[in-house]
């Protein structure tokens, strides 16, 4: 951990919780708190698949008392960038840092793999998740129409994204 993170993230709230790589045993626990955060969330299947691929990397942040699993990051390792694929806490873990701690590590990771920045893609309906990325010092720097396709639902249409960017200090 040789690079300073962004000023916006208290670092301490890192050494709160324990931060890992993913096991197998961890896939329900991740896999019901994706259910429980998004309206169409990653399957089993799909958190599966992304542990084979090399380039891509799931952490979990897990209770230093008893080891719960409160909240998880997927992200993808590029030559210039690390990119969020995926990122969610535990409803009931909320607004306790968890998830500025696994932002805080990312920004570490950044430094220490050389990359220049931190993407995330947020859909436009999901403000709450601006404004934690914002909290976490990223900035939107893009938006792209109609990244995300329309569901089976009446009246549904696509949605754009907002490309968020974050670099570390
Ligand atoms: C977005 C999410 C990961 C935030 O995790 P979290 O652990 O609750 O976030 P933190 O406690 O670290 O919050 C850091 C800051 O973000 C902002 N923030 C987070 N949640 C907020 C909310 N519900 N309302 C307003 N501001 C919020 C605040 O500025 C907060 O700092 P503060 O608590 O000191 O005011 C969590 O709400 C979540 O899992 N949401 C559903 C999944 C999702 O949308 N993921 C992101 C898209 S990939």
């Amino acid at each position: 951990m040789s690079r300073p993170i962004l000023p916006a993230i208290d670092p301490s709230c890192i050494f709160s919780y324990h931060i890992r790589w993913i096991t197998p045993r961890d896939i329900p626990a991740v896999v019901a708190i994706e259910s429980a955060s998004f309206s169409r969330p990653w399957t089993e299947a799909d958190f599966r698949r992304a542990l084979r691929h090399r380039d891509t990397i799931t952490m979990v942040a897990t209770s230093p008392k008893d080891d719960a699993l409160l909240g998880f990051v997927v992200y993808r390792l590029s030559a210039k960038e690390l990119e969020i694929l995926n990122l969610a806490v535990g409803p009931a873990h909320r607004r306790k840092q968890v998830g500025s701690a696994l932002m805080g590590k990312l920004y570490y990771k950044l430094g220490s793999h050389r990359r220049e920045r931190l993407m995330v893609d947020v859909r436009e309906s999901n403000t709450l998740a601006q404004v934690f990325f914002r909290a976490c010092g990223m900035k939107c720097v893009s938006v792209v129409r109609g990244m995300y396709e329309a569901g089976d639902g009446d009246g549904e249409r696509a949605e754009d994204g907002y490309r968020f960017e974050g670099r570390a200090g």
